[in-house]
């Protein structure tokens, strides 16, 4: 089955159908996520487990986080043990002002879903949908809004049902449907983990570059909490490059890192039924893999390389897209320098799209802990060089004539010299023959 054929799937019965218009929905109360995450809370926790614990926090489900976030019962309770303070234990149950202490995604279980992950990579070949999952969720971003959630970025409120009908999200409900499972799974990594956790795990299965990404977001708890429709870029406004520059320099993002992230297209396919771009099928959409039709701005569409850079650049093939917002890469004067030479040198292409695929997946975030979370499982990283004053230093310097003097004439004081360092108890005597003295002096004095 591929990427896009998910009617079978649970969550997308629950769905009415995307809206082709771009215009605001109210507000849902209940988010289809978030129910699912409530019931599989609930199954995590045995019933009588549950009816011992009194929990009065505001947000009992962030509460819960933590006995949630492993699969196994004997691990949930060692975790709780660690992790939780300010416990009131009355009459052998746990009451009031519980106190959660631990991260927002645990490290094992990140580990593990990005297993998870690779395995769907292998037989849904959804690469590119999950790249656009984690860029939806992070470039809502706006650098001029400090409060978190308002700033908008990643923290998961793609998740909700309003967010997901927002018009530039249009078909992303697939990419949730498919990793919905996986969270299901590791309820101890949190949404905004998980949708750039698989962006990331897709770049580099898809033979890109290996992104420096840290974990520990934390997720909105409420569909009210995500930012309103218009914050993702539009691929068919009139001055494309002005358009480009208003809605990633509002998130912080130079023009050179605008023309890196848009390499991500050397990934995936355009689906006129979705955003209204692309052709139905070209002769390397229609047989898949996956789900056939789209069209594609590469050949290999999914294979991460420089070659979206190379075809935007001599547009040969009808069959592949390029998008107003993809030609102007090579218009624009400042961004053209670039695009050049991403063209011609795929490894500085890798190097600047990992940092800004970092950079992006970052964006807004709500790290805890603040510093976030390593789960490097790559290649070990060279030892940080080891600090050698040596190398600072001038030089080797002789002293000057004078200071040798003088320190030849200290040595010898105590009868040594610089040539042969005096011996260690040489010193001890001196000091025990003053203490000697000062004892004899003060007996004398009274
Ligand atoms: C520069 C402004 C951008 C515009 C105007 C834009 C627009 C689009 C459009 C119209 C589609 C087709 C969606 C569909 O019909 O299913 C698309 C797909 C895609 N976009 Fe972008 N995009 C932009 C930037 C980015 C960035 C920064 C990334 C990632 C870092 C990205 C990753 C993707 C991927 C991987 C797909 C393919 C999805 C699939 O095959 O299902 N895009 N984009």
């Amino acid at each position: 089955m591929g990427a896009e054929s998910l009617s079978s799937l649970p969550l997308l019965a629950q769905l009415p159908p995307i809206p082709s218009s771009h215009s605001p929905r109210q507000h849902q109360k209940k988010p289809m996520a978030s129910s699912l995450s409530t019931a599989a809370s609930s199954r995590l926790l045995p019933s009588a487990t549950r009816a011992r614990f009194s929990l009065s926090s505001p947000s009992p489900l962030s509460s819960l986080k933590c006995l949630t976030s492993s699969p196994s019962i004997s691990h949930l309770f060692l975790h709780q043990r660690r992790s939780w303070s300010s416990v009131n234990v009355r009459s052998g149950s746990y009451s009031t002002a519980v106190t959660p202490k631990c991260a927002a995604s645990n490290p094992d279980q990140l580990k593990s879903a990005k297993e998870d992950i690779k395995q769907l990579l292998k037989t849904k070949f959804c690469h590119p949908i999950l790249v656009r999952l984690g860029w939806h969720d992070a470039g809502t971003y706006n650098k001029n809004i400090e409060e978190w959630p308002q700033r908008g970025g990643a923290n998961g409120s793609l998740r909700f049902e309003v967010e997901l009908k927002h018009g530039a999200n249009a078909g992303l409900v697939n990419a949730l449907s498919l990793i919905q499972p996986i969270k299901d799974k590791y309820s101890g990594v949190t949404y905004a983990d998980l949708f750039q956790l698989a962006s990331a795990t897709a770049i580099e299965e898809a033979g890109g570059p290996k992104i420096p990404m840290k974990y520990g977001r934390v997720d909105v708890s409420e569909p009210d909490q995500c930012p309103e429709e218009g914050r993702l870029p539009d691929a068919g406004r009139p001055s494309p490059s002005d358009h480009l520059r208003e809605v990633f320099y509002r998130m912080g993002l130079s023009d050179k890192e605008i023309v890196a992230l848009s390499g991500a297209h050397t990934l995936g396919r355009s689906r006129p039924e979705r955003s209204g771009w692309g052709k139905p099928e070209t002769k390397y959409t229609k047989d898949g893999p996956g789900a056939p039709g789209g069209q594609s701005w590469t050949v290999q569409w999914l294979k991460f390389d420089n070659s979206y850079f190379k075809d935007i650049k001599e547009r040969k093939d009808q069959d592949l897209l390029v998008l107003p917002t993809d030609a102007v890469l090579f218009e624009d004067p400042s961004f053209k320098v670039y695009a050049e030479n991403y063209a011609e040198d795929q490894e500085a292409f890798f190097k600047d799209y990992a940092e800004a695929h970092a950079k992006l997946s970052n964006l807004g975030a709500k790290f805890d802990p603040p510093e976030g979370i390593m789960i490097d499982d790559g290649p070990a990283k060279a030892a940080p060089e080891k600090f050698v004053a040596a190398k600072y230093s001038s030089g080797k310097k002789d002293l000057s004539d004078s200071m040798k003097q003088k320190i030849r004439a200290e040595y010898e004081a105590f009868g040594g010299s610089p040539d042969k360092p005096l011996q260690s108890n040489y010193f001890l005597n001196i000091i025990i023959v003053i203490g000697v003295l000062a004892f004899l002096t003060s007996l004398v004095g009274n």
